[in-house]
């Protein structure tokens, strides 16, 4: 790929300013998208590969990110392992999630096909994507894919069962830990032969559980994960919103970059963690509903970090919020690009 400042941020390529992206920069915001959405349902557009194909490259065209994200949702994997997911008009709903069964493993079951529009989709958009704008592929990570499945889709991010699960039935938990990161790793492979540039692997619920029990029972899955891909040639940024000081135990063994979550400054995040490691991060997402002078004094504090640390990428420190004025998420695109970084 020609001219990626995203991709030579990740190799350590010293550019006069950071990437920027956003997490959730296609679903979420864009006028053109809500256009879209009042004509096709969530479900028909992440199923045609032609139109998930286009609203992954909006946010390239319209804020003009460093970045494209793989139009789809996390929660393919459930819905591949059986548990039948539908988008409704209140968002998504399984059919089947774990809590309700007295067999867990009766509705566990692998249907690979049903992920086979996604690669259409990659393919598609390598078609048509600007040659400089590299596309991120992505996937859940086994505790959030878990929690979804025993839980459902809820309201209550404590995820009750799911906690109860890993502590009560641990043999339980193991297997569908297994199960997900099995699945994970034959998507994850298959994004990679339908060309992604590197790929990111969310977390978002890994503040759920003491970050040692995170090390113990889902970092090995995590890393088995990115290794598959790593191994491919493909750089790998992992999300695990909420982990706290617990980043400090992510080497360079489990990924290439860490995305960092706004609860921490970047600063301290860089002092916890290895020097071989890269960052993205970290605005707070509800900044960007305020006035436009509080969103550049928020950009602004990152100038000093940007200066010196070059294996960083500039993004929020979770995703984009519905109802985020489109015009604020421009002015920090606008505010990253224009600003001097003072890199010599
Ligand atoms: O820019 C993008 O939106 C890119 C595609 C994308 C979606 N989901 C589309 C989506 C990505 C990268 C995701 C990731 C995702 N999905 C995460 C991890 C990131 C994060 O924000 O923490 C998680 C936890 C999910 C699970 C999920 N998907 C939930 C809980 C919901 C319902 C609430 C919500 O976020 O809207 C979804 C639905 C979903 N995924 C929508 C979109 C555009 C909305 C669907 C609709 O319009 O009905």
């Amino acid at each position: 790929m020609e001219n990626s400042i995203f991709l030579d941020t990740i190799k350590g390529i010293k550019h006069k300013r950071p990437p920027v992206w956003f997490m959730r920069q296609a679903g979420r915001i864009l006028p053109s998208y809500m256009k879209l959405k009042e004509k096709y349902g969530f479900n028909e557009i992440m199923t045609n590969p032609n139109l998930a194909a286009e609203i992954t490259l909006l946010p390239v065209k319209e804020l003009g990110v460093d970045a494209a994200i793989l139009f789809t949702d996390i929660l393919v994997i459930p819905d591949a392992l059986g548990m039948k997911l539908t988008f409704s008009d209140k968002g998504p709903v399984f059919e089947n999630p774990i809590k309700n069964i007295e067999n867990p493993f009766k509705h566990l079951k692998v249907d690979t096909a049903r992920l086979e529009h996604i690669y259409e989709t990659i393919d598609e958009i390598i078609k048509t994507k600007p040659s400089n704008i590299p596309l991120i592929g992505f996937c859940g990570a086994p505790l959030t894919i878990l929690c979804y499945i025993v839980q459902g889709i809820s309201m209550n991010n404590n995820f009750p069962d799911a906690v109860n699960m890993l502590y009560n039935h641990r043999k339980t938990a193991e297997k569908l830990i297994d199960a997900i990161t099995e699945l994970s790793i034959d998507y994850a492979l298959k994004q990679v032969e339908h060309g992604i540039d590197v790929f990111q692997i969310f977390e978002t619920h890994a503040g759920l559980i003491p970050s040692e029990l995170y090390f113990e029972l889902i970092m090995p899955a995590v890393k088995k994960i990115t290794s598959a891909v790593r191994d491919k040639g493909i750089n790998v940024i992992f999300f695990p919103k909420g982990i706290g000081t617990g980043i400090t135990d992510i080497d360079n063994e489990i990924t290439d970059f860490i995305s960092i979550d706004w609860q921490m400054s970047i600063s301290t995040a860089r002092k916890i963690v290895g020097n071989d490691i890269g960052l993205q991060g970290n605005l707070d997402p509800r900044i960007l509903t305020a006035k436009q002078d509080v969103i550049s004094a928020a950009c602004e504090k990152y100038i000093d970090f940007g200066s010196s640390e070059t294996k960083w990428i500039f993004n929020l420190g979770h995703g984009l919020l519905p109802n985020t004025p489109y015009e604020n998420v421009k002015y920090v695109v606008n505010w990253i690009k224009s600003a001097d970084w003072k890199r010599n």
